[in-house]
C-alpha cells in the first residue's frame, strides 16, 4: 500500500487547526522555501513530475515557468476549488480536513511565481469546506503567515460546472458571467484582471509542501516515468466501499477497484469511467492500465480528475448516457453552436431511446455530431461531453440497439 501523503492527517482529531498542522510538521516546507530562489522552487516542482490534478494533467512546474519574466505588474495565483466534475469529491476533503496544506502550498507557489495576491474559488455548494478553509485563512493571518507578502481572497462560486474551466472561472472571479474565453492567450500570459495568472487545482498545490520537504526524486519515484506522486481517487458507483483512496498514480485500475472492496451489485464488472464523467468508459477487459495521465491516454481515455465510477453488469449504459447527457445539456454555457445545440439534442435523443422511441439512425447521428463537433469549440467542455457520448455507444452499442428494436 502506498504511503499516505495528502491524506496522512485525515483521521487525526482537529487536523484542520493550525496547532495540529504545526505539530505534524506543517509550515516547515514554507520555512525552507523562503530561503530558496523562486526559480529553484519551480525547478524542484518540475523535477518532481508533478502534473495538474484538476483535469488536464498539465506539468505544474512548466506552467509556472510560463509567467513572463519581464512582467512588472501583479501576478495572480488562482486555486480552482470548483470541483464540478461528476464523480469527483476529493478537493472537499482537503479543504475540510487539511486546509493549511493548501495555504502552505499557496505560499510556496506564490513565491515561485512572484505573486502577492491569490484567490481560492470554492464551489458554491461546498458550505462546510468553505467554512473550514475560510477559518484556516483567518488563523494564518492571525499567526502572521499571511498578510506579510501574500494575501488570500476566498471567493464562493454559485454552482455552475463551467466555472471550473479556468477561463470561465477567471471571468466569474472578475464579476462577469462565467463564460470561457478562447485560448491563447493562456491565463499564464493574460489571466485575471488582464494580468499573468496561474490557475491550479487544490490537490495539485497541496502536494507542493511535500515536494519541498522531501525532495523531487522522492516524489517522482512514487509515480510513473512521466508523472510523480500519489493522488486521491474518488471511487463511486458499484463498489463495496465507495469513498476516497490515496494511491500512487501508477496503481492499476484493477488494483484500485480491489482497494475499494471490489465490485458490488451482481459482482460482475461491466465498465469503468476512470477520470470523472468526461472520461471515455473502459470495458471490463480494459482495466489493467495504470492510472497516470499517459497510461490512461494510451488506453483511449483520460485521468481527468480521478473520479472513478464503476458499473456492474446490472447498470444500464443507455440510462447512464441519458443521465450524463442531461448534465451536459444543462451545463453548456451556450456560446458555441456545436456545444449548445448538440448537447441539447443528444439529451433528447438519449431520452427517446430509453423510452423505446429511438430511431434506427439515432446512434450514428449521435456519433457523427459528436465526432464532428469535437475540437471546434471555445473550451474543452464539449470535448469532454463527447467522451461519454462516443464511448458508451461504441463500446456498448448492442444495449442501445436492443432498446431501439423494441
Ligand atoms: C468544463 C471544464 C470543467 C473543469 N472543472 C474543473 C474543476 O472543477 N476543478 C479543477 O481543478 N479543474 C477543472 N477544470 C480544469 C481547469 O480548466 C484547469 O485545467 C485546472 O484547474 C488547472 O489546474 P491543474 O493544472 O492544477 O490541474 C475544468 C476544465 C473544463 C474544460
Ligand atoms: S464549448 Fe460549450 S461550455 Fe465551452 S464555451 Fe463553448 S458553449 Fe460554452
Amino acid at each position: 500500500m502506498t504511503e499516505k501523503i495528502l491524506t496522512r492527517n485525515f483521521d487525526r482529531a482537529d487536523a484542520h487547526t493550525l496547532a495540529v498542522y504545526r505539530e505534524t510538521g506543517g509550515y516547515t516546507a514554507w520555512e525552507k522555501a523562503r530561503a530558496m530562489e523562486p526559480a529553484a522552487i519551480t525547478d524542484e516542482v518540475k523535477k518532481a513530475n508533478l502534473r495538474g490534478l484538476g483535469g488536464a494533467g498539465f506539468p505544474t512546474g512548466m506552467k509556472w515557468s510560463f509567467v513572463p519574466k519581464n512582467h512588472t505588474g501583479p501576478v495572480y495565483l488562482v486555486i480552482n476549488a470548483d470541483e464540478g466534475e461528476p464523480g469527483t469529491f476529493k478537493d472537499r476533503y482537503l479543504l475540510e480536513r487539511d486546509p493549511h496544506a493548501l495555504i502552505e502550498g499557496m505560499l510556496i507557489a506564490a513565491r515561485a511565481i512572484r505573486c502577492e495576491k491569490a484567490f481560492v474559488y470554492i464551489r458554491g455548494e461546498y458550505v462546510e469546506p468553505h467554512r473550514r478553509f475560510a477559518a484556516a485563512v483567518k488563523d494564518a493571518y492571525d499567526a502572521g503567515l499571511l498578510g506579510a507578502g501574500l494575501d488570500i481572497v476566498v471567493h464562493r462560486g454559485a454552482g455552475a460546472y463551467i466555472c471550473g474551466e479556468e477561463t470561465g472561472l477567471i471571468s466569474s472571479l472578475e464579476g462577469k458571467k462565467g463564460w470561457p474565453k478562447v485560448k491563447p492567450p493562456f491565463p499564464a500570459i493574460k489571466g485575471a484582471f488582464g494580468m499573468p495568472t496561474i490557475v491550479n487545482n487544490v490537490e495539485t498545490i497541496a502536494q507542493v509542501p511535500h515536494i519541498i520537504n522531501r525532495g523531487a526524486p522522492w516524489f517522482a519515484g512514487l509515480g510513473t516515468k512521466t508523472m510523480g506522486g500519489t493522488r486521491i481517487y474518488s471511487v463511486s458507483g458499484r463498489v463495496k466501499r465507495p469513498g476516497i483512496y490515496e494511491e500512487s498514480v501508477g496503481i492499476t485500475l484493477r488494483q484500485l477497484i480491489d482497494r475499494a472492496g471490489g465490485v458490488s451489485g451482481n459482482g460482475r464488472l461491466k465498465g469503468v469511467v476512470p477520470g470523472g464523467s468526461s472520461a471515455p468508459i473502459l470495458r471490463a477487459d480494459e482495466i489493467d492500465v495504470t492510472m497516470d495521465v499517459d497510461g490512461l491516454r494510451n488506453a483511449g481515455t483520460m485521468a481527468g480528475s480521478a473520479g472513478v465510477i464503476v458499473f456492474d453488469e446490472t447498470v444500464s449504459v443507455p440510462e447512464a448516457l441519458m443521465v450524463v447527457a442531461r448534465f451536459y445539456a444543462h451545463e453548456s454555457c451556450g456560446q458555441c453552436t456545436p456545444c449548445r445545440e448538440s448537447t441539447g439534442w443528444i439529451y433528447k435523443m438519449s431520452e427517446r431511446i430509453l423510452a423505446g422511441h429511438g430511431r434506427k439512425e439515432d446512434l450514428d447521428t449521435i456519433l457523427d455530431v459528436s465526432k464532428r463537433g469535437a475540437g471546434t469549440t471555445i473550451c474543452a467542455f464539449y470535448d469532454g461531453a463527447v467522451g461519454p457520448y462516443i464511448s458508451y455507444i461504441e463500446k456498448f452499442r448492442d444495449e442501445f440497439e436492443v432498446l431501439i428494436r423494441k
